[in-house]
């Protein structure tokens, strides 16, 4: 075997709660600001989708659960919906919302499925969101004790817990693009944002750690690489703010326990930061978390040359190659296209050499920490044949490449523990609703739903059978 992995690696897929439990509003589940949000403004979702179905998942759990098993997974990384376990975010707990989980934990433990658990990957309850969501400060508090209740419940039986799902991603689109719920364009509330979920984190790490539970906690980020887009030093500092705030700005007080000095200094020179007690900036620590979550998709490219604010999100998947600018903040930053790269439909990069740069990163930023690729995958248009079959050779081919750098990673000393493929199955991809299909398991839609194992899968599972490729 070329690729052999260490011992007891993780093979796994991941979800999230909102993009395939579907039953959005049974059971006392309460509303989430994306179940607003995809009601009030279909109009921003790629043909109208909304989660309110997903892919059932809430019903089908067992069937779900038997399909990972039979894949020959070892771990399987979910979220718990916030609305589904607490309806209004700071009031009673939902019986039934527990008792879901419960079930899920107790089939994947019972199917020899290692639970990896994340508390928050960006379904708010409504309740809150009324009351300024993240960027009220007692969201904070409400967050520990949400967390705190599943950590007493589920606590005895899952291993592995991230407090947050990419911070950084869901506060610039909820933010600074407008295009995710709230729909807000303000970068300084998107930094009050950021330092309030920050806080949340550090809380809940050390109610974790001193509760003494038997599992590791940590948190999930999207560490993009950013390259400059040329070699000119207005592109190279482009490229170092835009990482800084884009990176840096999470990763550091999660790893390193302070914010990095320079983007404090830059929000500083432009009245950008958050406000913050001296006593909230103590809550980060070093050496807090146990594990470091690391998703990656793909690379950006910094340009300095910024004149306008504006943002472009491919959500059709028909390749745009006319379209340049992805994403730009006038007088800071634009991330512009790679005119060497492999894009996907979607216009995303396929660049498998970035995972290996940012696991090399995190490692740097404490040697040895253990590291899980919590999501990594490819948005394709697949098609299932009429036995049932689905082909999706640049996905398994997608997925090897990746593999491959983090087995190279491994090689050169870097503690990589796992790696969850994105997704587990097809299901809701947020603006750009259900065309975009990452799963390992196709989702027919116009059929009932039912569950459909891509050739990718069982490639997959040759791999988590022989411990390598
Ligand atoms: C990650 C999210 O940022 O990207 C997932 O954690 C998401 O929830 C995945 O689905 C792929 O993004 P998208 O927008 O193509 O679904």
């Amino acid at each position: 075997m070329q690729h052999p992995f260490p011992p007891k690696f993780i093979w796994g897929s991941a979800t999230a709660a909102i993009q395939i439990e579907g039953a959005a509003d049974i059971d006392g589940k309460g509303p989430s600001i994306w179940d607003q949000f995809c009601q009030q403004h279909p109009e921003r979702i790629y043909q109208q989708a909304t989660p309110a179905l997903g892919c059932d998942h809430y019903h089908r759990m067992s069937e779900d659960v038997a399909l990972i098993k039979a894949m020959g997974h070892n771990g399987y990384r979910f979220s718990l919906s916030w609305p589904r376990i607490q309806p209004d975010g700071q009031g009673a707990f939902n019986e039934k919302g527990f008792d879901f989980y419960d079930r899920l934990i107790d089939q994947l433990l019972e199917a020899g499925i290692a639970p990896n658990v994340t508390l928050y990957h960006w379904d708010l309850p409504l309740a809150l969101a009324e009351q300024g969501g993240w960027e009220n400060r007692a969201t904070v508090d409400h967050f520990v004790r949400y967390a705190a209740a599943c950590f007493e419940r589920f606590g005895d039986r899952v291993p592995q817990w991230a407090t947050l799902n990419e911070p950084s991603w869901s506060t610039l689109n909820g933010y600074v693009t407008a295009l995710h719920p709230p729909c807000v364009h303000s970068y300084k509330r998107a930094i009050q944002v950021a330092h309030h979920m920050l806080c949340a984190h550090a809380l809940t790490v050390k109610h974790y750690h001193e509760k003494a539970y038997l599992g590791q906690i940590g948190i999930v980020l999207n560490m993009s690489t950013v390259y400059p887009a040329t070699a000119s030093a207005q592109d190279e500092t482009a490229a170092r703010l835009a990482d800084g705030a884009l990176n840096r700005w999470f990763i550091e007080p999660a790893l390193l326990g302070h914010y990095p000095d320079d983007v404090w200094q830059y929000y500083a020179d432009w009245d950008l930061l958050p406000e913050h007690t001296g006593e909230e900036l103590g809550w980060f620590t070093e050496d807090s978390i146990d594990f470091i979550g690391v998703n990656y998709y793909y690379p950006h490219y910094a340009s300095g040359n910024a004149d306008q604010t504006q943002f472009y999100l491919n959500t059709s998947g028909e390749k745009d190659p006319a379209q340049d600018c992805i994403f730009s903040i006038k007088g800071a930053f634009k991330f512009v296209k790679n005119p060497q790269g492999r894009y996907t439909d979607w216009d995303w990069e396929i660049y498998p050499e970035g995972l290996y740069e940012l696991l090399k990163r995190a490692n740097g930023y404490r040697p040895n920490i253990p590291i899980y690729v919590t999501e990594n995958g490819i948005g394709l248009q697949d098609k299932l044949n009429p036995d049932g079959s689905v082909d999706d050779p640049d996905r398994i081919a997608f997925v090897k490449e990746h593999l491959a750098v983090i087995h190279q990673a491994i090689e050169d000393g870097i503690n990589v523990k796992g790696y969850y493929m994105w997704a587990l199955m097809d299901n809701f991809s947020w603006i750009n609703g259900y065309k975009k299909r990452y799963g390992f398991l196709y989702i027919d839609r116009d059929n009932d739903l039912s569950r459909y194992r891509k050739a990718s899968s069982y490639w997959y599972q040759s791999v988590a059978e022989n411990n390598g490729f």
